[in-house]
């Protein structure tokens, strides 16, 4: 069982589309998968068609019985809502999510968390809880510049969180055919090996990942010989070496 944080302290970077992909990949391949929902905006809630009425990751977080809504293609959700944003923190509270986690983790070959663009108590909540840090990122200086942010953010939680692996960096939206894309990818793979992250890999763009997301469709029913579908695969491939 591994439990995968999606983040970075960068909006717009790929966190929810790699959160959605990743988890679609999973119950494509009939994994038992649980994607949980942390950042108020509810983009991955929207991507996988969950309803963001129902009791989810905020009840969740503040020790109440959340709904686990159980969609078509067989994938679990917990999904975000806007009072998210409220969330008290405080002395021990980063450790919520994961107490709140632990009876139900079994049950799953993969649990996938998306997180808001800050650092913060619902970011911290989803690194105290995960086995797996995938930090998604544009091939661009400011995505760069974000990398640097999270890796720090991730070793300190490490100090709480010794099983906590910063397992690798997507580079999303990935267009090769620009010298500058190509120069910045090497740029990024060179600083991520003296980070010791060795995995890196690219994640083409396509539009009809965008098309399945608007429609509310998993990428592996609307478009599912896609670059990226292709993609994220070999991104489930990779966590379950
Ligand atoms: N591989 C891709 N191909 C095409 N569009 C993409 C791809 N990855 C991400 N996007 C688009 O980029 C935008 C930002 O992605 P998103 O996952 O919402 O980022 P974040 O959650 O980090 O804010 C969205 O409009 C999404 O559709
Ligand atoms: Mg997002």
């Amino acid at each position: 069982m591994r439990t995968v944080v999606i983040a970075n302290q960068k909006g717009g970077s790929g966190k929810s589309t790699t959160a959605a992909a990743l988890a679609q990949a999973a119950a494509h391949k009939g994994r038992r998968v649980l994607a949980i929902d942390i950042d108020p905006q509810g983009n991955l809630s929207f991507f996988l068609g969950a309803d963001t009425n129902r009791a989810g990751s905020f009840e969740m977080l503040e020790g109440e019985p959340a709904t686990i809504q159980h969609m078509a293609g067989g994938l679990d959700v917990i999904a975000a809502s806007w009072n998210l944003q409220t969330i008290s923190s405080g002395r021990g509270s980063a450790r919520r999510l994961r107490t709140a986690l632990e009876p139900i983790a079994a049950q799953y070959n993969l649990i996938v968390i998306d997180t808001p663009p800050t650092a913060g108590e619902l970011q911290y909540n989803a690194l105290m809880a995960a086995s797996d840090l995938i930090i998604p990122l544009q091939a661009d200086i400011v995505g760069l510049q974000g990398l640097y942010q999270m890796v720090d953010t991730a070793r300190q939680i490490q100090q709480s969180n010794p099983a906590l692996k910063l397992t690798g960096i997507i580079l999303t939206r990935h267009g090769s055919r620009s010298t500058l894309a190509r120069q910045m990818t090497e740029t990024i793979r060179t600083k991520a090996q003296e980070m010791g992250i060795p995995f890196l890999m690219a994640i083409r763009e396509a539009v009809a990942l965008r098309e399945a997301q608007t429609l509310q469709r998993s990428l592996y029913e609307y478009a599912p010989n896609s670059n990226p579908a292709a993609d994220y695969l070999q991104l489930l491939d990779k966590l379950e070496q």
